[in-house]
């Protein structure tokens, strides 16, 4: 391992130098990516890798992306490139999606978690791009946080979640998308949606009519990102799916069933999105994806504002769907999924428990 350094260090060319050879030793390295943090070591390095799973207590049946710094290094392996992942490739690389295709023997099976099959993708991040360049090799990176908890899209999240069980963590600034990418699984002249994510499925049905894989439950899920549990708060979250119109109606039904069976108020947090005429005196804490109703600005800071509202001491937080479209999709995806967790009031049109 390289001369011992401090653990958070601005992206500059010197410290992403020292990244690099951090990664070369087998060491782990977290790095911004557009869409969110990524947890980075040698894909071709199988001790390094392991070193992943144990650093998030990530299941080891749960694989990872491997990320190169072009569309050809990527395809390098694959055992199987279809021309479609050839043509998506084109135009969504370097960018949010990742392909799920058949992979060669040099990848570790513990990288793909003994699946016939690697997800790769091509960071277009300015900082992942140099790492990638300077190692010459492919990073295996899941999202950079505690297994089952929000994805982190600033260096002090990942710090929060990991600092004690990195070597490096690179910062440069919040992720620009700040969900993680679309995940599809390629075969032949199909594609199947695992994970819906920074490229939109309206951008992607222009070249591909992509299929969804029914939600059944396996014991061990295809793509993690289907497991019901996932990027949640350790604060009950509740999912509204109608919108934004029940919300408070739910919340102030939480506060009744709590007044009714004798506790004390919940101090309530509220996740919005867009213009609102609620009443605000309901929660302890309220707070707008993006009040002028742009998904892009609510991707970018949906998951601090899931983490400062984890933070605040709160009983309950309430959320409300976005419009399901575009990158929309993707947040309603995360939020539902961060509903997983708690006991659901008794009544109100409340997803899940
Ligand atoms: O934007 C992103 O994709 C970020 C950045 C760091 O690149 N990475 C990320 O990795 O979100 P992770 O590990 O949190 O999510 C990867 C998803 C998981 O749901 C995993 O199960 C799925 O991709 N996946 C990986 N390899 C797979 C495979 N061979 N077959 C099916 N799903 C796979
Ligand atoms: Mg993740």
């Amino acid at each position: 391992m390289p001369e011992q350094r401090k653990v958070l260090l601005s992206a500059t060319d010197e410290n992403v130098r020292y990244a690099v050879d951090v990664l070369r030793a087998g060491g782990l390295v977290a790095f911004p990516t557009e869409t969110v943090y990524g947890l980075g070591a040698d894909a071709l390095d199988a001790a390094a890798v392991l070193k992943i799973f144990e650093a998030k207590h990530r299941p080891t049946f749960d694989p990872l992306i491997l990320h190169a710094e072009s569309a050809a290094r990527a395809f390098e392996v694959c055992s199987e490139v279809p021309d479609l992942a050839r043509t998506l490739a084109e135009r969504f690389w370097p960018g949010p999606l990742t392909l799920v295709l058949p992979k060669t023997s040099n990848v570790p099976d513990v990288a793909t978690s003994g699946l016939p099959t690697v997800a790769v993708r091509v960071p277009s991040h300015p900082v992942a791009q140099a790492l990638l360049q300077g190692l010459g090799r492919p990073i295996a990176a899941p999202s950079a946080n505690v297994f089952g908890y929000t994805s982190p899209t600033t260096a002090r999240a990942v710090m929060d979640d990991l600092g004690q069980r990195v070597d490096v963590v690179l910062d440069d600034g919040p992720c620009p998308i700040g969900v993680e990418s679309t995940v599809l699984r390629i075969e032949g002249k199909r594609a199947f949606l695992l994970r819906p994510g920074g490229v939109t499925l309206e951008e992607l049905g222009r070249y591909v009519a992509v299929e969804t894989v029914a939600s059944v439950r396996p014991a061990a899920p295809e793509s993690p990102g289907q497991l019901d549990a996932h990027y949640a708060p350790w604060t009950p979250l509740y999912f509204y799916e109608e919108g934004a119109s029940g919300l408070d109606a739910a919340a102030a039904s939480i506060v009744r069933e709590a007044r009714a069976s004798g506790r004390a108020r919940p101090r309530l947090g509220a996740i919005f999105f867009g213009r609102r005429s609620g009443s605000e005196e309901l929660y302890d804490a309220v707070e707008n994806l993006s009040a002028s109703g742009d998904l892009r600005e609510a991707a970018t800071r949906l998951f601090e504002v899931v983490r400062k509202l984890d933070k605040m001491n709160l009983d309950v937080l309430v959320a409300a769907a976005v419009p399901e479209e575009g990158i929309g999709s993707a947040i309603n995806d995360r939020l539902r999924r961060a509903s997983r967790r708690g006991a659901p009031p008794s009544e109100g049109p409340i997803v899940p428990a």
